[in-house]
C-alpha cells in the first residue's frame, strides 16, 4: 500500500483539492481502460467533495459518460429519504453533470426493510458490472470515504462482525450506532481490493478517530478505518487543519 495525506488550512482548498484528485483519477481510468468506477460514502463527503466537481474548469474537463457510479455504504431508507446517500449525491453532483440512470447504481430501494436482501441484490449488481475472476472482489478505480469519530468508515462500526468478512462483498448492518440503523455497506475485500482509496475528513470532531487510525495499532479495538489498506492500490488522506490537529 501507498499512503499519501495532505492538510488544508482552508475548506475550500480542501474541495478543490480533492476534486482535482477526482478528476485526475477519473482521466487516469478512462485512458487505461475506458470507464471510471467510483463509490461514494455519505455523511458530509458529498457536500466537502461535489462543489469542486461540479464548478469549472474541472467540470467540462471530465468524462462524465464513462463514470459508473456506486456507494460504499448506503442507509436503508427510501431514495427521497433526506438520510439516503442516494439523495446526497443526487442533491451535490448528479443532478448538476452528465451522467446517465444507467451509469448509477444505487441500493434498491424496494429492498429497503430487508438489508440483508439489499446487501445481496448490491452484490449482484457488482458482480453484473465487474465480472471479476472467480473468487477476485471487484476492483474499484477509486472509493471515496469518510472517517466516523469512532473510527469507522463507510458502515463498518467498531467490533463489528462485517470487520471479519472475508467473503461477502456487501454486507447487512442492522444495528449501527449512527442512525439510521439499518445499512449496506461495502466489505474489506473489496475497500482493499480498490485501485485508489481516498479519505475526507474535516473538523476536530474528527482529531483523535485520525490520530488513533495513523497511529499505533490497537489490535482488537483497532478503529476500521486502520484496516483499509489495499494490497495494490493507494490511500490518500485529504483533512483540515483540525482534523490533523492530534497528528504528531
Ligand atoms: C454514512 C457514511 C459514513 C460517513 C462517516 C463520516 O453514510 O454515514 O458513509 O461512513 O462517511 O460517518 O460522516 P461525516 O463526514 O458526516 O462525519
Amino acid at each position: 500500500m501507498r499512503l499519501h495525506g495532505h492538510v488544508f488550512s482552508v475548506l475550500t482548498d480542501l474541495t478543490a483539492a480533492a476534486a482535482a484528485c477526482v478528476a485526475r483519477l477519473s482521466a487516469e481510468s478512462v485512458r487505461s481502460r475506458g470507464r471510471f468506477t467510483v463509490a461514494f460514502s455519505g455523511g458530509s463527503l458529498p457536500g466537502l467533495l461535489c462543489p469542486g466537481l461540479v464548478a469549472q474548469p474541472l467540470r467540462s474537463g471530465i468524462d462524465w459518460p464513462a463514470w459508473r457510479v456506486f456507494w460504499a455504504d448506503e442507509r436503508c431508507v427510501p431514495a427521497t429519504d433526506a438520510r439516503s446517500n442516494y439523495a446526497a449525491l443526487r442533491e451535490h453532483l448528479l443532478d448538476h453533470v452528465g451522467i446517465a440512470p444507467q451509469q448509477v447504481y444505487p441500493m434498491d430501494e424496494t429492498l429497503a426493510l430487508d438489508p440483508a436482501a439489499a446487501a445481496a441484490a448490491y452484490q449482484a449488481a457488482l458482480a453484473r458490472v465487474f465480472r471479476p475472476a472467480a473468487g477476485e472482489p471487484p476492483r474499484f478505480d477509486l472509493i471515496l470515504l469518510g472517517l466516523g469519530e469512532d473510527g469507522h468508515t463507510a458502515s463498518l462500526f467498531p467490533s463489528h462482525s462485517l470487520l471479519r468478512e472475508t467473503v461477502h462483498w456487501v454486507g447487512p448492518v442492522f444495528d449501527s450506532p449512527k442512525p439510521p440503523p439499518r445499512r449496506i455497506t461495502m466489505t474489506l475485500p473489496v475497500l482493499n481490493n480498490a485501485r485508489d482509496i481516498v479519505f475526507m475528513a474535516a473538523g476536530a470532531g474528527k482529531s483523535e478517530a485520525l490520530a488513533r487510525v495513523l497511529g499505533e495499532d490497537e489490535g482488537e479495538n483497532t478503529p476500521a478505518a486502520r484496516l483499509v489498506r489495499p494490497c495494490d492500490g493507494r490511500v490518500t488522506w485529504l483533512v483540515d487543519a483540525e482534523a490533523a490537529s492530534r497528528l504528531r
